[in-house]
């Protein structure tokens, strides 16, 4: 078959510059993760032919195979002139109309080599869930390593794991491909025997190259970087605090707000990177925000970038308020040199807490209710809370 004539490999160093370990072959979600999902992974050059196969058993005898036709291929972006012509490209595509709750293998073909079989599984409709949650790993990749074997290993103890929602700030220099590549190939940790854990991303304030964000994690929200992702009873909201947090973003958030909160028996979680509520630096833009948060009863907000732990009272109209209140819950501990809170604010105080910890969350989706366990770079449980109904 032609796939078999082209020239080069795959997993080979890309250029001089740069090592690629393995394919880096990464899920995404962004819409409809019941459905659909973006399945990108890292070619020597865009001259050099892969094709997808992708199948509902792992013997791939019911092979669909994703051609070139919809393969996309892109040269990572690169702002730094030495780096010019040296990046290996991205090769894309998005599937659709998959099953819930159904496994599909996925295999790479090469000129020369085909990979190992991944698979990953799309959001299921019934039964405990829990998705991972965490943001900034930038600095202490010895710590982002370590996290990640731990979340491979939390996998491996808890299946009902189906997500991973990273608050962003991936890398000190979101322009730098080599960074990328070196945070793609510790992803790979958290891999479970070929079991790619599918990312929810968030674009943080270090991911200054808008182009080379979207090429890494496949235009999550058509580009915009925000977007709602449901899954059972939660009503996850990636936002982007890197772009204007008014105008069409506020827009979007109001009005998809309002209309989730129409159906009953469902809990709106937020995420972005940069707090509104921040136990460490000024609040953010994203505090413009807060009336929606309040309007409209979402229950916990995700936040990252102040690299400490943080949950907050439960706060609404700048008050303790344990019947209306947001949780604001995070603040970045994927791999960061922690700092010291500022605990003297009020919603750091009578429930609310904060510190430096490495720290990764898990959030458990039941029928009715959000539970938290909020985990060390070991795994070990140090905060948990639940969200009832109200
Ligand atoms: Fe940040």
């Amino acid at each position: 078959m032609l796939r078999y004539l082209m020239v080069g490999a795959m997993g080979l160093a890309c250029g001089p510059k740069t090592v690629v370990e393995g394919y880096q072959l990464r899920v995404i979600w962004d819409v409809n993760p019941h459905s659909e999902a973006t399945i990108l992974w890292t070619v020597e050059s865009k001259e050099n032919y892969t094709s997808l196969l992708v199948s509902k058993d792992d013997l791939f005898e019911s092979v669909i195979e994703i051609d070139q036709i919809n393969i996309f291929f892109e040269q990572y972006n690169n702002s730094k002139l030495f780096q010019v012509n040296e990046n290996p490209s991205v090769a894309y595509t998005r599937l659709e109309n998959l099953e819930p709750g159904t496994e599909y293998y996925l295999k790479i073909l090469g000129a020369q080599k085909e990979s190992e079989v991944f698979y990953f599984r799309t959001a299921p409709t019934d039964g405990i869930k829990k998705i991972l949650i965490g943001g900034d790993s930038r600095s202490d990749r010895p710590n982002r390593i370590t996290i990640n074997q731990t979340i491979k290993e939390y996998r491996a103890n808890n299946p009902e794991v189906i997500a991973f929602s990273h608050g962003g700030d991936y890398i000190d220099d979101g322009s730098d491909w080599r960074q990328w590549s070196h945070w793609l190939n510790d992803w790979s940790h958290t891999t479970l025997n070929g079991q790619i854990l599918p990312i929810i991303p968030t674009r943080g304030n270090h991911e200054i190259d808008e182009i080379l964000f979207n090429q890494v994690f496949g235009k999550p929200g058509d580009e915009t970087n925000y977007y709602l992702t449901q899954i059972g009873i939660l009503d996850l909201f990636t936002l982007n605090s890197e772009i204007s947090v008014l105008g069409d973003q506020y827009t979007w958030l109001q009005n998809s707000l309002e209309e989730a909160s129409k159906v009953e028996g469902r809990f709106r979680v937020v995420n972005y990177h940069r707090p509104a509520k921040p136990a460490v630096k000024q609040p953010a833009s994203t505090k413009y925000w807060i009336p929606l948060f309040e309007k409209f009863d979402v229950r916990v907000a995700l936040e990252s970038d102040g690299h400490v732990y943080k949950r907050t009272a439960p706060i609404f109209g700048d008050s303790f308020n344990e019947d209306n209140g947001v949780i604001y819950l995070g603040e970045g501990g994927l791999g960061v040199k922690q700092r010291s809170p500022k605990n003297h604010r009020w919603f750091l105080q009578g429930g609310g807490m904060s510190f430096p910890m490495d720290h990764f969350i898990a959030a458990e989706i039941g029928d009715d209710y959000l539970h938290f366990s909020s985990m060390d770079k070991n795994g070990e449980i140090f905060d948990e809370f639940t969200i009832s109904p109200r």
